[in-house]
């Protein structure tokens, strides 16, 4: 480290750097040359946005005084949307170093990076990580939040958490440099890598409120750490096929670990469903010439080589081991009862970038799971199992994910949809395009969807069916790349920085029906900056609106929160956050902010208890790529400053953390 890395505090060519050091070519062949742009697993989505061609067009055209008065147009009338399902009094939107939630509630942090999960764990120590610490203590950048309750109980349960991948520069100390004006992570030790993989995969804890207020359960029997180490099944039409074989798993069924584990799900009968999202940025490395699998993973991204770990471990190296990546991209389903069992990655719910796996049972039984594809361009799935639930038998639902109809969304111009099922011997999917099984459909479920003719969308994220009003609701979140001649009706805006969101319904309310509605409920950014065609209704105010729509949830009375990832300070004046959102009758399209985060960070979950009267939410990697700009005025990486600025005591990282939200008088969650 030179004295140069900390004084004065760069202003962030840091992320910008990294991102286009790690983006690739393209991935979807089928539109045009820069369709297939690949979004960095680490580092893109605020480096995209800043200098986004959408917000600084807003900027040249629209000057700060026509802003203030269509912001005084729509004053600040948080009481004025009438019929609206929402009663909290909202946040002001803004930009600070904390979290903030509506007035009368509490929001407290539960657990957070390094926080112990067993009576054995050893405390965070943030200067002497080890792996083995990190295998007993909560993991990095908290994404999914799921709530198993423990005897029906809304107040006692299992709290499950995604740990989707890991910011080294804001976990490690002393592995930041400048070069040439450029801020720089060190290479990897072998060790640091340990920590990495550690880090990755899932928590699940038990969890209790005591005298008011949530806590861990230390010594839970079920509380458990999955990593990219523990050992996993293949189950379903893949597992076995020579396409997974490798020089360790001879069967083609054994799998080490999990990755990028983004949303998930919570089944219907009680298991834990973890989505594997960005699995090309851990493999590095060339396939030999001419290998039968280098069209398979250019559509993937494979290898995209922002960690390092190929350099350690030779089952991330492509010159070593050619069929590793075709054993990630999957859903992971875990049994929460019983802490030894081996998570299942099921293979039958298709192979791609699998953002979250929230399911609903349909009126004759079958399980419906609906699946994103998160990158520009890419399709929504729905999977509809064969077997029916049942209820009263947990162990005969327990291989339901093993057989079922995967379909792909073909949203029509005249508001049907489409679900074509992606099988093989249907259609295109036969040896005439190179699938000779189920198999080989799923594992290239991309190129499968291609061919089939599915809609291209804006970056298709948390997909939520709702059982009360019977819609499903689809998060888009943005897609910069599409180009005027590439807009369609699902997918109206062209450089569509602040993403969409579509409701479909079902035929006849039936969500294992094979055609539907859809239309568009939002398209989201500042409604008073008339480029940006943002179609909130006129009741939200300046706080109330939002771009870049993540994850969601559903509360048990049917109502939709949205989080967001993307929100850059710099350029919309306000962090992410949780927004609520009328979806029925006259308040529809009204968006209310009800929680934002610290600068830097994205907002994860959420997830409401039955009762309504708690909800989680996930802050992810805060700190990262905004404590450096001006009004902050110290680094977005973790350095031990007081070794540097004495009085500046900072020596302890920024940890991403699951907050639990109640209101304090104990009542149901914004209402
Ligand atoms: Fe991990 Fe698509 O968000
Ligand atoms: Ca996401
Ligand atoms: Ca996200």
């Amino acid at each position: 480290m030179t004295d140069d890395t900390l004084d004065p505090v760069p202003e962030s060519p840091f992320r910008t750097s990294l991102l286009e050091e790690a983006e690739g070519d393209g991935s979807n062949p089928t539109v045009n040359p820069t369709m297939g742009e690949l979004i960095s697993i680490r580092f893109s989505r605020r480096g995209l946005l800043k200098g986004s061609l959408a917000v600084s067009a807003i900027a040249s055209t629209v000057g700060p005084m026509a802003l203030l008065s269509a912001e005084k147009a729509r004053a600040a009338n948080n009481s004025a949307s009438s019929g609206s399902a929402f009663s909290f009094v909202e946040v002001e939107a803004g930009v600070d170093e904390t979290h903030h939630v509506a007035d009368g509630y509490d929001a407290d942090v539960l657990l957070r990076w390094g926080d112990g999960l067993f009576p054995d764990s050893p405390a965070f120590d943030p200067k002497n990580q080890s792996a083995e610490a990190q295998r007993r203590q909560f993991g990095y950048n908290n994404d999914y939040v799921g709530f198993i309750p423990l005897d029906g109980s809304s107040e006692h349960g299992l709290l499950v958490v995604n740990h989707e991948y890991t910011n080294e520069h804001l976990m490690f100390p002393g592995i930041v440099s400048v070069a040439e004006g450029k801020l720089k992570v060190a290479p990897a030790d072998l060790s640091r890598v340990d920590i990495e993989m550690a880090a990755h995969g899932g928590t699940i804890v038990e969890i209790r409120k005591v005298d008011g207020k949530w806590q861990p359960v230390r010594e839970g029997k079920l509380n458990r750490r999955i990593t990219s180490t523990t050992p996993m099944q293949l189950s379903g039409p893949v597992a076995g096929h020579d396409r997974v074989k490798t020089k360790d798993d001879l069967t083609g069924k054994q799998v080490l670990g999990t990755l990028n584990n983004c949303a998930g799900g919570v089944t219907p009968w009680g298991t834990y469903v973890m989505a594997e999202e960005n699995f090309h940025g851990y493999f590095l490395g060339q396939l030999p010439e001419g290998h039968p699998e280098a069209a398979n993973y250019k559509r993937y991204g494979v290898p995209e080589g922002t960690y390092e770990w190929g350099n350690f471990y030779d089952r991330f190296d492509l010159s070593k081991e050619s069929n590793e990546p075709n054993r990630f991209g999957w859903i992971v389903e875990v049994d929460v009862n019983d802490p030894n069992s081996v998570p299942k990655k099921r293979t039958a719910l298709g192979r791609f970038k699998h953002e979250g796996a929230e399911s609903i049972v349909a009126r004759d039984g079958r399980v419906v799971f609906y699946l994103g594809d998160d990158e520009r361009f890419d399709y929504v799935y729905k999977f509809v199992t064969s077997g029916t639930f049942n209820p009263n038998d947990r162990a005969a639902n327990m291989d339901l994910l093993d057989s079922g109809t995967l379909y792909v969304a073909k949203f029509e111009a005249d508001g049907t949809l489409n679900w074509l099922p992606v099988v093989f011997g249907e259609g295109p999917l036969t040896a005439a395009n190179g699938f000779n099984s189920q198999a080989d459909v799923l594992i290239e479920t991309r190129r499968a969807a291609d061919l089939l003719g599915a809609t291209k969308m804006d970056r298709p994220e948390d997909i939520q069916p709702n059982g009360v009003n019977g819609k499903v609701y689809v998060m888009l979140t943005n897609n910069t790349k599409r180009k005027d001649e590439q807009t369609d009706a699902a997918n109206p805006r062209a450089k569509n920085a602040f993403g969409h969101i579509i409701e479909i319904a079902e035929t006849d309310g039936d969500f294992a029906a094979t055609k539907g509605k859809w239309e568009v409920l939002l398209k989201c950014g500042d409604p008073s900056v008339a480029a940006v065609g943002a179609s909130f209704s006129t009741d939200t105010t300046r706080n109330g609106w939002f771009g870049m729509p993540d994850n969601c949830a559903v509360d048990s009375a049917g109502r939709l929160w949205v989080a967001t990832d993307g929100n850059n300070p710099k350029d919309t004046g306000r962090t992410d956050g949780l927004w609520a959102v009328d979806v029925d009758g006259e308040a529809r399209a009204t968006s209310k902010l009800f929680f934002r985060v610290p600068v830097g960070a994205e907002m994860c979950g959420p997830l409401f208890t039955p009762d309504d009267r708690t909800a989680f939410v996930a802050v992810q990697h805060p700190g990262d790529g905004g404590t450096d700009w001006a009004p902050f005025g110290r680094p977005s990486y973790y350095e031990d400053l007081s070794t540097r600025w004495p009085d500046f005591k900072n020596d302890m990282p920024v940890r991403p953390a699951v907050v639990v939200i109640t209101k304090k008088d104990g009542g149901k969650i914004g209402v």
